[in-house]
């Protein structure tokens, strides 16, 4: 089996309509995923994006410097980038999409790094229908 590897970062949504944003882009993900096997989450605060990918090395690379050039988003912040010691923590789901309640910041999350990073933020979140 190929190794699976995980990519988790932090951003901020880009101009005047952020949720018009996120809509748009969460198809897009989800769409392009679901071909190549990328599993994760997609979490919005009204702001801010928290992703959590993973996949195999090379489509997680291309990913990653697709997301890196995308203007509809800034300040990328990388939390954790690298092999995962398991199985993948989202075997069902392509991509799902999660919009926080208000008050609920993605920044706190910002000082997290590695693998702890990727535990706190889905401990966190209220993923109750992203389980595997
Ligand atoms: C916050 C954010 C999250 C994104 N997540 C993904 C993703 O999970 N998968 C993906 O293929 N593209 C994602 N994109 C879009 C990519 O940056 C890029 O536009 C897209 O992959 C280009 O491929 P396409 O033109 O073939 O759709 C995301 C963009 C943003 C701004």
């Amino acid at each position: 089996m190929e190794p699976l590897v995980q990519f988790l970062y932090l951003s901020r949504i880009a101009g005047e309509k952020p949720f018009e944003v996120v809509a748009e882009v969460a198809v897009q993900a989800r769409r392009n995923n679901a071909r190549v096997g990328i599993t994760g989450v997609l979490v919005f605060d009204g702001a801010h994006v928290c992703q959590y990918v993973e996949g195999s090395l090379a489509e997680i690379d291309g990913l990653i410097e697709r997301l890196k050039r995308d203007p509809r988003h800034e300040a990328l912040q990388v939390l954790h980038h690298g092999p995962s010691e398991g199985e993948r923590l989202f075997a069902r789901w392509r991509m799902g999409y999660l919009l926080l309640d208000d008050g609920q910041e993605l920044t706190r999350f910002a000082a997290l790094r590695g693998p702890a990073a990727v535990r706190a933020v889905l401990d966190q979140l209220p993923l109750v229908d992203l389980e595997p």
